[in-house]
């Protein structure tokens, strides 16, 4: 348990790592924020996969740490589905959201407005940079992001949001924090009719890529098959994939990689507010 500065006991018995993060960025910087709050015991709930809970209780004792990609300038569709499941009881959430160096645009209040319907006070919010899905060698997206620097900060803002916490008298109201993000959000960007391309020339059926897609819209019976209905191109499976046997090839979106590569190759630098 943490104590505030006057001695009062802050309650705060754990912290509650949640997250849904198809490859991985904003698990890694939620898990960097955590780091500077080593004292306290840490429970992940990792809501990437087609396992993932459907109710997820967190007490008014535990301090939430929800990490989140940003798909079209909004909550990725299916983390907002996920995180349905989550029930707080009026403790402090620390909301993070994790771009791949275009925007975040309404994300970032999307995720507040996602965390106070289900009962969370929000204490501090985040915005990291990830490398983007669509990044590859040939058309690199915030490479390598979150890198040293980006995570140093997540570390330090994790340090920051301890520090905040022990100097609080009450908790906080439920909409004292202030993120950047307009309401009503920009609209959300509809499903996209494509799956990646598997070369099955190339493809060796190790099956790795099966676990890594958060849908379980991948098979492996003549070959490896992905399930238009159920793929959200997250492109978890082109990043786990050892031989790079699966590619985009959709016309659309190799025109946006392109745009992607060449429009935002200027570093972004991450965001905090507390
Ligand atoms: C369908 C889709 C839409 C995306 N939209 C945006 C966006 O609007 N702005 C942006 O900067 N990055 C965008 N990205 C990139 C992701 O936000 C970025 O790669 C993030 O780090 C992924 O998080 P994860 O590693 O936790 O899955 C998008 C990625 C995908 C797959």
């Amino acid at each position: 348990m943490i104590k505030s500065t006057d001695g009062t006991p802050m309650q705060i018995k754990k912290i509650r790592l949640i997250s849904f993060s198809p490859t991985r960025t904003s698990k890694k910087v939620i898990d960097a924020i955590a780091s500077a709050m080593a004292d306290i015991p840490c429970e992940t709930n990792d809501l990437t996969y087609p396992d993932a809970v459907s109710e997820l209780h967190v007490g008014a004792d535990e301090l939430a740490i929800i990490g989140v990609p940003v798909y079209g300038g909004r909550v990725a569709p299916l983390a907002v589905q996920r995180l349905a499941a989550l029930q707080g009881s009026k403790g402090p959430a620390v909301i993070v959201v994790t771009y791949g160096n275009r925007d975040f645009e309404d994300a970032l209040i999307e995720l507040r407005d996602i965390a106070v319907k289900a009962n969370f006070l929000p204490l501090a919010a985040g915005t990291f940079i990830g490398e983007h899905s669509y990044s590859g060698a040939e058309m690199p997206i915030a490479a390598d992001r979150p890198d040293n620097a980006d995570l140093a900060t997540a570390t330090t803002f994790g340090s920051q949001i301890l520090e905040k916490l022990l100097a609080l008298q009450d908790w906080p109201g439920a909409d004292s924090l202030k993120v950047p993000g307009n309401i009503p959000y920009k609209a959300a960007a509809g499903k996209m009719p494509f799956t990646p391309l598997v070369l099955q020339s190339v493809c060796t059926e190790c099956g790795a890529c099966l676990p890594a897609c958060p849908t379980g819209a991948i098979s492996l019976a003549s070959g490896i098959q992905i399930d238009q209905n159920l793929c959200i191109f997250c492109c978890a499976c082109l990043k786990t994939c050892p031989e790079d046997a699966l590619q985009i090839a959709a016309e659309p979106i190799k025109q946006k990689v392109q745009w992607l590569h060449e429009n935002c190759a200027e570093r972004k630098e991450p965001g905090l507010y507390l």
